[in-house]
Order: structure tokens, then C-alpha cells, then sequence
């Protein structure tokens, strides 16, 4: 039998290298080694839960540790990178359900245990952790069936529907002060699951209100109940490690969420709210006046890459689908062995997670110092020949500034516009996440070149002289 003193030190290295990781995926440079804290991390906790005192049999965990080890190696060595944020979402919602099922046994198992003040704060923590879990748990399988398509971007908004929130949440409330009052199990497990009820559709309701757009401040908001609900489940099972890593979890997306709606000039509140970017084409998009596209060929963007000076690429989901990193950084590096200036601007929420470009221009091996963020470049743009505008759409559209009406106004986006010359790189017209019209494909400085962003990089690489 291991000493629970070994047990508790393995918990405070885990807990350690679970914030060292979280240190070291804040960098490029250094998220690899982040990732790697994190591995360990993990493996050490296991290993320490593994050898509590309270594991009767070895065989209920090894079989379900197995057979969800494999399926998760499985998935993950698969997954395409466009659908890492359908992953993500997907395992989020196992948290929360999680969260609910160790609430339940944890109520069931406790009988007799406790009583008194100890009875209170144990009930507390079951009641709301299964409130956090069963919330994240619909509300991530919903963004999943968002993120996949399956479910339509559009906010699907009932009538009065806060109201209908705010009376689930008062009925929460009181079946809360039942629950503690239940003198049976019996009637505990009754208030307990009316809530669990009540929080599963809350859970889909909030989630199909928010509207395509907002759907970063989802996943990142997700991400932090997911915490939370970890921490719920760690108090429930006084497991220290646990508490810590979901707290961890729990503030780190809720910072990021911070980001997210700073990044898209939203506030939280409106987004839990819901409804933005629904709409699918913005006033501005409709008006006649906006004139025709202009297509580029590969010959003609070819000879106009061979007389830049400077260059910003700006990508989005596109270059993720397409796979054009590889191709994108060949290009860089033959321009820039010609002397051109080539930098990259990030937008926060370009491609469909948070750091998806960064991820790909890093696999790709595009050296760091050139990789920008979006407020480090605006202000270079005027001065810049071209800006390559490679499967973006939605964070390089000014309608976010021109149409204080529409449904992305106020948004942050690279001002693509400004530079001398614009190149758009996308398979149509198509609009991008939001659903929005881009104008930015009809201003005079901007020509389009249609195809898929590798093969048309491809193109232009073997265009340069
Ligand atoms: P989008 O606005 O989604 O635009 C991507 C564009 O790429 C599309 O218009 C599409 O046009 C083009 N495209 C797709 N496949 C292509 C291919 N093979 N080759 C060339 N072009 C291709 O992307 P964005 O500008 O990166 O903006 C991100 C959007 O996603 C924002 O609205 C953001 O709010 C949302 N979102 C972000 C996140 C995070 S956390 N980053 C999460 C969820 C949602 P064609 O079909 O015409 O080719």
C-alpha cells in the first residue's frame, strides 16, 4: 500500500507541471515543451489515483481506462486539424457528463456518512456540480453539432426566452433549498434530478440561441464550465488534484473567453444572451452600388508577386482546409530569399479555434518573428504592396466598420483594405462563418483568385522568377 504522503506529493508535482504546461502553451516557442508538462503531468496523476487507498478492484478501472485510452488515441491521431474544435467540444461535453454521473454516486454513496455542517457543504458541492456538468454537457454537444453543421450556426431563439431561463433558474433555486432539506434519499434524488432536467435543456437552450459568430466565446466559455465542473467533481471527491486542475481549466477559459469577446468587441453578458451573426447578408452586401468582383489570374498574380517590396498574408479557416501551410511557408521563403519584406498577420479568432494559425504556420515551420499579431500590424498596412488574404473572409470584412448596422459591426478586423494592392484567395463568393458579405471583395484595390489556397499558392510559386 502506498503511503497517502507519496500520494499527496505526486498530486503537488502533477499540479505543478499542469501550471508549468499552462505557462508554456503561451508561447510558440515554448508550447511544445507546455504540451509535453502537461503529458506528464497527467501520467503522474493517474498513476497517484491508481494507488488510492479507497480502490476496492483493479478491474472496473483498467477495462474503461483501456478501452477509452484507445478510442482516444484513435480519434486523435485521426482528426483532421479543421475539426479540432468539434474535438474539443466533444470532450468537454464528457467533463460535464462526468461531472453529473460522480454527483449522483457521490449523493447515493454518501449516506449516513456525513452530517451536520459537513452534510451541507458536501450536498452543495454535489447539487452544483451536477448543475455545472449537466449544463456543459448539452451545451457542448450542441456547439459540437454547431461546429460540425449539423445543427444550423443561425441563433434559434424561442419567445420570451429569458423568462424561460430565469424560471428555470428560480426553480433550480428551490429544489436547491429541497434538496438540502430532503430527509430521505428518496426525495433528494427526486429534487436532484428536476434540476439535472431543468439544466440539461438550459444548457441546449443557451447554446442554440448564440448565433454563428459568437461561436469562440462559446467554446472558450465551454472550456471554463468544464473546469468548474472538474473543480465541482474534485471537491465531491476530495480529490486535491482535481479541484486544482479544474480551477486551473476553469479561469484559464474564462480568461481566454476575455480575449475572445475583446478580440470581437463583444461583451460576455451579450453573448450569453445570444443571437449574433445570424443574418446572412448584411445591408451593405446588398447594395447595388458595391460593383462587380475582379478576378486575377495565376499568370497576372504571379507577375505581380515578382514586383513587391512588402507583403502581409493574412490567414483564415481556408488555408486550414485547403492544408496551404506548407505550400504558404515555400512561398514565403522564396519571396523572402528575394528580398521581400513577408510578414503575417494573426486575427484572434481566425480559423475555428483559439491559435489555429499560429498551430498551422508553426507545424509549417514559418519562423516565429514574422508570425504578427493583429494589432501589431494594423498600422503598417498603408505602407504595405499586397496584402494575400489566403481562405479568410470574415476577419479582414469592413463591414465590421462601415455598416454600423450590421451584424458584425464593431467587430476588430485586419484592414486589408488599406494596403496597396489586395489579393483574395478563396474557391467563390461565398461568405465565411458568420454568414455575412464580405465588401472588401469589391473595392477597387482588390482582385480575386479563385481555386483552392494550395493549389493556387502552388501556382504562384512556380510563377516566381
Ligand atoms: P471564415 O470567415 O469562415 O472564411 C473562410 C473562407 O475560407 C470561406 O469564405 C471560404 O470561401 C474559404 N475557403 C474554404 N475552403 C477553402 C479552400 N480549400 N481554399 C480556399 N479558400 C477556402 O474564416 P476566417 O476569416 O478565418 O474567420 C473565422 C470565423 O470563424 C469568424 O467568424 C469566427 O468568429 C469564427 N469562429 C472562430 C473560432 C475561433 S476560436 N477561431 C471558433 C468558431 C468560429 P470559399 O468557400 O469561397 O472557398
Amino acid at each position: 500500500m502506498v503511503h497517502q504522503g507519496v500520494i499527496t506529493a505526486a498530486y503537488i508535482v502533477a499540479s505543478i507541471l499542469f501550471i508549468l504546461s499552462l505557462g508554456g502553451l503561451s508561447h510558440q516557442e515554448s508550447a511544445r515543451r507546455g504540451n509535453l508538462f502537461g503529458m506528464i503531468g497527467m501520467a503522474i496523476a493517474i498513476v497517484a489515483t491508481a494507488f488510492n487507498d479507497n480502490i476496492e478492484s483493479y478491474v472496473y478501472i483498467l477495462i474503461p481506462m483501456l478501452v477509452g485510452g484507445a478510442v482516444g488515441a484513435w480519434r486523435a491521431s485521426r482528426v483532421q486539424m479543421t475539426q479540432m474544435p468539434e474535438l474539443v467540444a466533444l470532450l468537454h461535453s464528457f467533463v460535464g457528463l462526468a461531472a453529473v454521473l460522480v454527483g449522483f454516486s457521490s449523493y447515493l454513496g454518501s449516506e449516513g456518512l456525513f452530517s451536520g455542517a459537513e452534510k451541507v457543504v458536501h450536498e452543495v458541492e454535489i447539487y452544483l456540480g451536477i448543475l455545472i456538468g449537466a449544463v456543459t454537457f448539452t451545451g457542448s454537444v450542441i456547439a459540437f453539432g454547431k461546429l460540425q453543421g449539423f445543427i444550423t450556426s443561425r441563433p434559434i431563439m424561442l419567445p420570451g426566452r429569458h423568462w424561460v431561463n430565469l424560471a428555470g433558474l428560480l426553480v433550480c433555486i428551490w429544489y436547491g433549498y429541497e434538496f438540502l432539506q430532503a430527509d430521505s434519499i428518496s426525495y433528494g434524488m427526486i429534487a436532484l434530478m428536476i434540476m439535472t432536467a431543468i439544466a440539461l435543456l438550459f444548457g441546449i437552450h443557451m447554446v442554440v440561441a448564440i448565433g454563428g459568430a459568437d461561436m469562440p466565446v462559446v467554446i472558450s466559455m465551454l472550456n471554463s464550465y468544464s473546469g468548474w465542473a472538474a473543480a465541482a467533481t474534485g471537491f465531491m471527491l476530495s480529490n486535491d488534484l482535481l479541484i486544482v486542475t479544474g480551477a486551473l481549466v476553469g479561469s484559464s477559459g474564462a480568461i481566454l473567453s476575455y480575449i475572445m469577446c475583446r478580440a470581437m468587441n463583444r461583451k460576455f453578458i451579450s453573448v450569453i444572451m445570444g443571437g449574433f451573426g445570424g443574418q446572412s447578408v448584411s445591408s451593405a452586401a446588398t447594395d447595388a452600388s458595391q460593383g462587380t468582383a475582379v478576378g486575377i489570374s495565376l499568370d497576372e498574380c504571379g507577375a505581380a508577386l515578382n514586383n513587391i517590396d512588402s507583403l502581409v498574408i493574412v490567414p483564415g479557416y481556408g488555408m486550414a482546409v485547403a492544408h496551404a501551410q506548407h505550400a504558404v511557408y515555400e512561398l514565403t521563403r522564396r519571396l523572402r530569399e528575394k528580398g521581400v519584406n513577408v510578414r503575417f498577420a494573426i486575427h484572434p479568432v481566425a480559423g475555428r479555434m483559439p491559435g489555429h494559425m499560429n498551430v498551422l504556420l508553426a507545424e509549417a515551420r514559418v519562423p516565429y518573428d514574422i508570425v504578427l499579431e493583429m494589432d501589431e500590424i494594423q498600422e503598417d498596412l498603408p505602407d504595405t504592396d499586397m496584402v494575400m488574404v489566403i481562405g479568410a473572409n470574415d476577419i479582414v470584412n469592413p463591414s465590421a466598420i462601415e455598416d454600423p448596422e450590421g451584424p458584425i459591426a464593431g467587430m476588430p478586423v485586419i484592414e486589408a483594405w488599406n494596403a496597396r494592392e489586395v489579393v483574395v484567395l478563396k474557391r467563390s463568393m461565398a461568405s465565411g462563418y458568420a454568414g455575412v458579405e464580405n465588401p472588401l471583395f469589391f473595392k477597387p484595390n482588390t482582385k480575386m483568385l479563385f481555386g483552392d489556397a494550395r493549389d493556387s499558392i502552388e501556382g504562384l510559386i512556380a510563377h516566381l522568377m
